[in-house]
């Protein structure tokens, strides 16, 4: 049965770096590998202008009726004097909480031809493939009580609550703990579990759920130690899960040791194994319109999202094996450019990895 992709395109270089990645979709459809079905709409600044709305409802009913959804980036300085309610981001922060996507995924991959776009020493990230789960719907960003209050004395009082249910906890943990059975059987779970009874809750439920899989090897870290280690001795860790607010700012120095924020894919999923796919980066405005951005995030998130919601894992691998064929074969983005290798705009690099299929 075909399978339903939404595409969302969004502002700044988003329509140019998805449209690589639809190509490679396209190219896989056309020799039988898959069989999807795409439609686009609006999300974001786009839909703002278009609707006064960063999340038209259409958008979301779309979204919610599709197996995946394909997203590039959202924002740009033309939307920031908007109020919050209306800014880009809160189109993607909808999309999170509209479909329920609670597991985010950021592997953090270097690519040993990118080697020296790291500013570790070689010999701390080479071969570097880890992977951080973190939990997206909880957590302080959306506990209460919240906001900022003014106090009988007249002082005022910023406040956020940091919450988290057994369940909330358990589900996130079973996705990490999957996947990690997939790969190196190793997890590594982050919290501040000596200062904050939430998280010794965290670390007491991730250890129960981990009894459930047979030969798996649960290890345990305070948040401001995993930092220090990421940076230290990053090959040390597997798979890290973590909750909403740790895994922000963990998954962005994860990221950064490769070096290269034009690599790197992630998926946000939902209980019903629907997900999201997104490169990490942004939008991108200072280079938008120009044709140079970088592409292989967005057709690195292509591949997530054939292995985790399409149920292609195969096709998946394919896709990855092409983007190392192009970085072999000399291929860069000006991001990721160095000495002696021929750049090349966008839609050379989804070119190349289409012929690289
Ligand atoms: P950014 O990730 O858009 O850009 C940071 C730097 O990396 C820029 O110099 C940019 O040119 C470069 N860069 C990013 N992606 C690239 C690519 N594919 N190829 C080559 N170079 C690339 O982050 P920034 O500048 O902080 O934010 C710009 C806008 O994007 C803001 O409106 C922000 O809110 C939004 N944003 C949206 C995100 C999303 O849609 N998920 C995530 C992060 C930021
Ligand atoms: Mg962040």
């Amino acid at each position: 049965m075909s399978k339903k992709i939404l595409v969302l395109a969004g502002d700044g270089i988003g329509p140019e770096i998805v449209a690589e990645a639809v190509k490679v979709l396209k190219a896989l459809q056309a020799e039988g590998a898959i069989d999807v079905t795409l439609e686009e709409a609006l999300v974001g600044g786009a839909a703002y202008d278009a609707y006064g709305d960063p999340l038209p409802e259409e958008t979301l009913t779309a979204a919610k009726a599709s197996d995946a959804v394909l997203l590039g980036a959202v924002g740009g300085p033309k939307w920031e004097p908007l109020p919050i309610s209306k800014r880009p981001e809160k189109g993607l922060l909808g999309l999170r909480s509209g479909l329920g996507l609670f597991a985010n995924l950021r592997p953090a991959v270097l690519y040993p031809q990118l080697i020296a776009a790291s500013t570790l020493k070689p010999e701390i990230v080479s071969g570097l493939d880890l992977l951080i789960v973190r939990e997206l719907t909880g957590d302080i960003y959306f506990g209460q009580p919240r906001g900022v209050e003014t106090l009988p004395s007249g002082e005022r009082r910023g406040l956020n609550t940091m919450v988290y249910t057994e369940s909330e906890i358990e589900r996130i943990c079973r996705v990490a703990f999957d996947i990690a059975m997939q790969r190196g059987k190793k997890v590594c779970s982050v919290d501040k579990a000596n200062v904050l009874e939430c998280t010794e809750l965290w670390r007491e439920v991730a250890t129960k759920t981990a009894a459930d899989y047979p030969g798996l090897q649960l290890s345990h870290m305070y948040v401001d130690n995993a930092a220090m280690q990421l940076v230290r001795a990053p090959k040390q860790f597997d798979v890290i899960v973590t909750g909403n607010l740790f895994g922000d700012i963990l998954s962005d120095c994860a990221a950064m040791l490769t070096g290269s924020i034009g690599m790197l894919p992630s998926a946000s999923l939902n209980a019903q194994g629907q997900g999201m796919y997104e490169p990490i980066h942004g939008s991108a405005p200072d280079i938008a319109g120009r044709g140079i951005a970088n592409p292989l995030a967005t057709i690195l998130s292509v591949a997530l999202m054939l292995r985790h919601s399409l149920g292609a894992p195969e096709v998946a691998e394919r896709i990855e094996t092409a983007v190392s064929k192009v970085l072999d074969q000399g291929l860069r983005t000006a991001d990721i450019l160095s000495e002696g290798m021929r750049r090349v705009g966008t839609a050379e690099m989804g070119d190349a990895v289409v012929a690289a299929l």
